[in-house]
């Protein structure tokens, strides 16, 4: 799959957003080693603290399907009737990545259909702290 359809499946995903709150839809889009497909959603609460983000959407659902090794993620976010913005993941969503992805490896796709930008996750999070660190 591309790029381009790596996004536009995350836009597909941020259609089930929850964000009454905020009214900032996220959308994410991760693929596995194996090679299966994750969609997440950001999914707001009125106490605020217990809203989880698209990212970790994505991830949580495919860990607890038993997924532990991921290649990609696109993610695509903007307010309620605007266009969409590039959505850099947040710290912690970045944290839960350098818990089960290649730091040198893992891709993190934003931006828009026509212009997706790729990152590896150790340049969004460089020297990140992850499971080596306890060894
Ligand atoms: N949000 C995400 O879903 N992912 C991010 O990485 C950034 C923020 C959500 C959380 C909240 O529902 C809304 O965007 C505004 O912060």
């Amino acid at each position: 799959m591309d790029e381009k359809e790596m996004i536009q499946n995350a836009i597909k995903a941020r259609e089930k957003s929850y964000a009454p709150y905020s009214k900032f839809h996220v959308g994410a889009y991760l693929e596995t080693a194996s090679g299966k497909f994750y969609e997440g959603c950001n999914i707001e609460n009125a106490s605020y603290g217990a809203t989880n983000c698209a990212e970790r959407t994505a991830f949580f659902k495919a860990v607890s399907e038993g997924e532990r090794n991921f290649v990609r993620i696109a993610i695509v976010g903007g307010g309620e009737n605007s266009d969409l913005e590039v959505c850099p993941p947040c710290g912690i969503c970045l944290q839960v990545m350098r818990e089960f992805c290649n730091p040198e490896s893992f891709e993190i796709i934003l931006g828009t259909e026509d212009n997706p930008e790729k990152f590896l996750l150790k340049d969004l999070l460089p020297k990140g702290f992850g499971p080596d660190n306890l060894k």
